[in-house]
């Protein structure tokens, strides 16, 4: 265990999302000390507000920085950096940044981080399992059609719990400064097979429908959902989602020492909880 993590509270962005919390959860069950670092947090931490920062750093011995909402709106990349930089002037070195793949500002994200001279790593990540469970495909997944501007290519779907359990083996334990992996599932699946798997696994009968983006943008309009989301999210099926993501990587195994935990597992497992049972 290094001594940062054991004397001082780490602070944990996004310490409630999908990977915040899991990380959070890990740390605590093993005595180790963490601040949560978001709105809702004590005290409260906020993107969009930069006098929240500091105070949200005070005392923290390292960070897990994770941008919200997606780091490839314009301007995260800058955000991140200013953090980094801050977060190093207060002497707070070791930073670790969740990171997308195959995304143009993602990367840049990553070079602001390691410009700022922190004892960084960077766990640059395949699309999240978890957008099926705890994210915006929930609903359709509920309704019983799932409906993406997206076609046959192939994703490797990581598990939020190998990416939670790999921020917190680079947080705690030494050798990880400096290294960049690359977390992916161990298997490529389409959107179409992923949620044949899940209809499978959930016993339910759910579509899956190819439109068009144009299609995909009235759809979110006719939900009421923001304007930046409907961007956004057509930003990622265009960018991320064109093949570019379609290997493998070790960046699990490299980090954890062991194989990347499978799509059906988490599809049985996330069945059994019964929240795609409606
Ligand atoms: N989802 C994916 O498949 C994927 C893949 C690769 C990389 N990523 C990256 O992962 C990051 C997190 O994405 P996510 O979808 O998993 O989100 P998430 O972490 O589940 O987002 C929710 C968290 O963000 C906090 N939050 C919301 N607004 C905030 C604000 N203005 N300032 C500070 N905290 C705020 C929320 O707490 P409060 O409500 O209390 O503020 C909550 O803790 C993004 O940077 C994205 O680029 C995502």
């Amino acid at each position: 265990m290094t001594d940062t993590t054991a004397k001082h509270p780490t602070l944990i962005l996004g310490g409630t999302g999908k990977i915040g919390r899991r990380i959070a959860e890990r740390l605590t069950a093993r005595g180790l000390p963490v601040r949560i670092g978001s709105r809702s947090g004590a005290p409260s931490f906020d993107w969009e507000d930069d006098a929240t920062w500091a105070p949200a750093m005070r005392g923290v011995g390292a960070v897990y920085i994770s941008y919200y909402p997606d780091l490839s709106v314009p301007s995260a990349a800058e955000a991140v950096g200013a953090f980094a930089n801050l977060a190093v002037q207060n002497g707070i070195t070791r930073l670790v940044l969740l990171s997308g793949r195959g995304e143009t500002e993602a990367q840049r994200a990553e070079e602001m981080l390691k410009a700022s001279g922190a004892d960084w790593t960077i766990l640059r990540c395949a699309w999240f399992a978890q957008n099926f469970s705890e994210s915006f495909l929930l609903d359709p997944l509920l309704e019983g059609e799932v409906a993406l501007p997206v076609g046959d290519v192939g994703e490797p779907f990581v598990d939020a719990d190998d990416i939670a359990e790999a921020a917190v083996t680079a947080l705690t334990q030494q050798g990880h400064v400096g290294q960049l992996y690359e977390l992916t599932g161990p298997r490529l699946l389409s959107f179409a097979d992923a949620i044949a798997e899940i209809g499978k696994a959930a016993g339910r009968d759910i579509r899956f429908k190819q439109i068009s983006h144009a299609e995909f943008a009235a759809a979110i309009a006719a939900h009421e959902l923001p304007a930046e989301f409907a961007w956004l999210l057509n930003e990622l099926f265009t960018e991320v989602l064109d093949g570019r993501n379609e290997a493998l990587t070790d960046g699990v195994q490299r980090v954890l020492g062991r194989a990347p935990k499978d799509f059906s597992a988490y599809t049985t497992e996330t069945a059994a909880s019964g929240i795609w049972s409606n």
